[in-house]
């Protein structure tokens, strides 16, 4: 009843929390899979593609992360359950990000540190959070997540998904037929969707153009674009294009079409571009583990497995 731990570069990390939890599991570090037979369980961010089909004995997969695009795309991903990473941990981490990045750019902060960097003492007319449209792209665990906190602070808000949502306080879209709706009453994106074949690159020039840019004279010079998904949501040139052109007043991206971000990208030199190195949310390896643990419990004991994926939906 071996577990391996496969693809993360946290894998030692992983390897402790789990033996201080769980100190006699057998217990395996690929490449180094010992007699792969014994292997029951993986815990997988980004396996080598192919690497999971050699174990002839999987039973179920557990994504380090909450998305699983890393895993769905390994053409010979096993038959197996895959379950991805759900946690208060998670969760709280994503809130922090969000909504940092959205008072960032509500009080103007990239305007005010270009001017700081000049010695420059200039007032900014800001709008206060109530004139602040937030639109949730994703109303997901994560996008879900975000709707009390940023109530909280006043913020106005909608929200996208696949299916119909009813949140209190949230004007909801659902599905394609709705994405321009729900686009144009939005003054700051803010996406965590999953990457599938029908999110991919669906954050170009085009759908920026649809954000609300008819907002009364207090509300922000322009659309904010906050990506905490996935790298390949977003089309990079366009958002570029769309800043220079003044179509995008700003955009804070934590996730990149190729990571890390390359030195050449001129994302890196932008001034109304936030960017960080994929860490929206990024659990403890303690909370990984005890996760793992009970999921793989549950399926000794023959009990249902929770935050199971749909390989046909992608998420
Ligand atoms: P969920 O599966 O709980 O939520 C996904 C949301 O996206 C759902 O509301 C879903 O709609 C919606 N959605 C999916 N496809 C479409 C579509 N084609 N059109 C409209 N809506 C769609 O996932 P989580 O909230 O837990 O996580 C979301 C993503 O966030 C992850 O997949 C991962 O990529 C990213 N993430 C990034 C992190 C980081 O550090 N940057 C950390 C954690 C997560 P419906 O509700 O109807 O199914
Ligand atoms: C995740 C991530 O999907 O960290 O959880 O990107």
């Amino acid at each position: 009843m071996a577990l391996l731990i496969i693809g993360s570069q946290r894998t030692k990390e992983f390897a402790d929390a789990i033996l201080a939890e769980s100190p006699g599991l057998d217990l395996r570090m690929w490449p180094d899979a010992g007699r792969i037979e014994d292997i029951r369980y993986a815990l997988a961010w980004g396996p080598p593609p192919g690497a999971l089909k050699t174990i002839p004995n999987l039973q179920l997969i557990v994504s380090v992360g909450a998305g699983v695009d890393h895993l769905l795309k390994d053409p010979e991903l096993p038959a197996v359950p895959v379950v991805r990473y759900v946690d208060p941990d998670l969760t709280a981490r994503m809130i922090d990000y969000v909504a940092l990045q959205v008072l960032y750019h509500q009080r103007r902060t990239s305007e005010f540190l270009e001017q700081q960097r000049a010695r420059v003492w200039k007032y900014q007319p800001e709008p206060a959070a109530g004139e602040v449209r937030v639109g949730l792209m994703g109303l997901g665990v994560m996008g879900a997540a975000c709707v009390p906190p940023l109530h909280a602070l006043g913020f106005s808000l909608c929200g996208w998904s696949q299916s119909r949502k009813q949140i209190d306080g949230v004007t909801t879209f659902a599905g394609a037929a709705e994405l321009d709706a729900f686009l144009a009453e939005t003054d700051i994106l803010a996406c965590t969707l999953p990457l599938t074949p029908d999110t991919r690159g669906i954050l170009d020039r085009a759908l920026i153009r649809k954000l609300s840019r008819q907002g009364r004279p207090q509300r922000l010079p322009g659309p904010v674009l906050i990506n905490a998904g996935r790298g390949p949501l977003q089309v990079e040139t366009d958002i570029l294009t769309a800043l220079d052109a003044g179509e995008l007043y700003a955009a804070s991206l934590d996730v990149f079409e190729k990571e890390p971000l390359p030195d050449t990208s001129p994302l890196w030199d932008h001034p109304r571009v936030v960017i960080t190195p994929h860490n929206a949310a990024e659990s403890t390896s303690e909370a990984i583990a005890a996760y793992l643990l009970r999921q793989m419990r549950a399926h000794q004991h023959g009990e249902p497995l929770r935050h199971v994926v749909d390989p046909k939906r992608g998420y």
